[in-house]
């Protein structure tokens, strides 16, 4: 009796077991629900998440991004934030549930700490910003195997801009991504496929950050440290908004240098008129390019905004040297008792004599050598009677006596008239020139 009831026994235990194997043989039957399937998919016993998947061969990690908002602090920071949902898509075999599920996919998003996952990791320059451990978006495990696994990350990145150009550069971030542990053997990661390894989301919010070419490449062998590791490269290609610099740098740079040129239209001797102009324009130029400055990095080769400034100052204060120095010349006793007549046109009449008294003698013809010496001892002879009127008397033995005097030494006013006048087309001429070649030079309209 006692070895019938063993017996009884052990055919008990050996129908429970096949039960049991029964029962784990329908475990993935339809109708089981996912947090089954998961549990008995990642048992100990038949996962394990430090191996990397069984795959003949390398792994490969299909990836993609998606970038949800980009922004930079200000217009003409190099840091640029990044935000965007990073997918990564392999295969486990492991984890198949082949087609006995009615489910399309697991929602395993709970399940993140105990599958194996690509240990990626960012090659950059730059930040985290909050929350450093990425959101997990989601990880999903397809019938098949196949793992989708999304991340939401938020990176700053410090990029590459050609200060000297600024603000007319384009500045170039870049991130990378490689695997922390896993060498080229092991896992390869490849962009998902070539339309849309980057996408814009619809919902895509942009704050001072013009996207205006990007590209997604296997990374060049520099840009991988670490030689034998699989990585991937994103290089987004930003511009500035060339409207914003023109409406506060350019544009009103241009008015200030333009307005301080209106005082060679005023009369010489205008003083309170033409040094309010040359100074308030002085110092509004510094105030509004100091005002820019202070926004931007301080670097040394801002090359193209210090030519800016520099030329545009210069302008300015020769404007205003200019009007000092026709005050000064205007201020002059004249030469002679020369009757200053003002009804005529300064430029036509009297522009050979002001050159000649500032060197350049035109109205002596080329090899001409005696008549300009003769001139110029007559300057002499009168710049020494010019206190007595009608005593200056030319010692000069030939011809060039009738000539000299008609070419009688220029009022003092109307050679400062004519500098004005001089001024008047010379200025803005070279200021409009310099601004055609500054523009044309660092590109600002392409
Ligand atoms: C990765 O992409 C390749 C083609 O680009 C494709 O053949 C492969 O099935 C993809 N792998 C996964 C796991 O999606
Ligand atoms: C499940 O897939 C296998 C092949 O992998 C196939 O032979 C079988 O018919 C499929 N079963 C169902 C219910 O679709
Ligand atoms: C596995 O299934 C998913 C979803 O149905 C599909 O996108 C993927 O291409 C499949 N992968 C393979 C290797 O068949
Ligand atoms: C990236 O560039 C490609 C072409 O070069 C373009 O089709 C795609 O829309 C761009 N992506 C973004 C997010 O701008
Ligand atoms: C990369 O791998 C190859 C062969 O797998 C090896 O010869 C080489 O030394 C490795 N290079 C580095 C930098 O580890």
């Amino acid at each position: 009796m006692g070895w019938s009831c063993v017996v009884a026994r052990a055919v008990a235990v050996l129908l429970m077991l096949s039960r049991v194997s029964a029962l784990t043989s329908d475990i993935f039957a339809a109708g089981k629900s996912d947090k089954e399937i998961l549990d008995n998919l990642l048992k100990n016993s038949r996962y394990d998440k430090r191996l990397l998947p069984p795959v003949d061969g390398v792994l490969t990690v299909n990836v993609s991004v998606l970038l949800l908002s980009l922004a930079s602090p200000d217009e003409s920071s190099l840091k640029y934030e990044v935000e965007f949902l990073l997918q990564q898509q392999w295969y486990d075999p492991r984890l198949r549930y082949s087609n006995q599920s009615h489910y399309d996919f697991l929602n395993a998003i709970h399940h993140h700490e105990d599958i194996w996952l690509p240990d990626t990791y960012f090659i950059m320059h730059g930040d985290f910003k909050d929350p450093i451990i990425p959101m997990h978006f989601a990880l999903r495990i397809y019938r098949n195997g196949t793992i989708n696994y999304l991340m939401r990350r938020h990176l700053i990145l410090s990029c590459q801009g050609s200060l000297n150009i600024f603000p007319f550069d384009d500045p170039l971030c870049s991130f990378a991504l490689e695997s922390i542990s896993y060498e080229q053997s092991a896992i390869t990661y490849v962009w998902k496929n070539d339309e849309d390894t980057l996408r814009k989301s619809p919902s895509l919010t942009t704050l001072n950050a013009y996207l205006i070419q990007n590209q997604t490449i296997p990374c060049p062998i520099k840009a991988s440290w670490r030689g034998n590791y699989s990585c991937l490269k994103v290089d987004l290609i930003f511009t500035r908004d060339r409207a914003f610099y023109f409406t506060t740098v350019f544009i009103p740079g241009i008015i200030l240098v333009t307005s301080s040129f209106i005082t060679f239209w005023l009369e010489w001797n205008a003083v309170p008129a033409r040094s309010m102009i040359g100074v308030t324009t002085m110092l509004n130029f510094f105030t509004t390019s100091n005002g820019f400055r202070s926004t931007l990095p301080v670097v040394s080769n801002l090359t193209a905004m210090n030519v800016w400034d520099g030329v545009c100052m210069c302008f300015i204060y020769a404007s205003l040297l200019e009007f000092v120095c026709v005050n000064y010349v205007g201020r002059k006793r004249p030469l002679h008792n020369v009757v200053y007549r003002p009804g005529e046109n300064p430029v036509t009449q009297r522009l050979p004599a002001v050159l000649s008294r500032i060197g350049i003698i035109l109205a002596s013809p080329l090899g001409d050598k005696k008549r300009e010496s003769t001139t110029a001892a007559d300057l002499v002879t009168c710049t020494a009677c010019t206190g007595a009127p009608g005593s200056c008397t030319h010692t000069a033995n030939n011809g060039g006596v009738s000539e000299v005097r008609k070419k009688e030494p220029p009022h003092p006013i109307r050679v400062a008239k004519t500098i004005d006048v001089i001024a008047r087309f010379t200025f803005p001429t070279a200021y409009a020139v310099f601004l055609i070649f500054f523009f044309i030079h660092y590109k600002a309209f392409s």
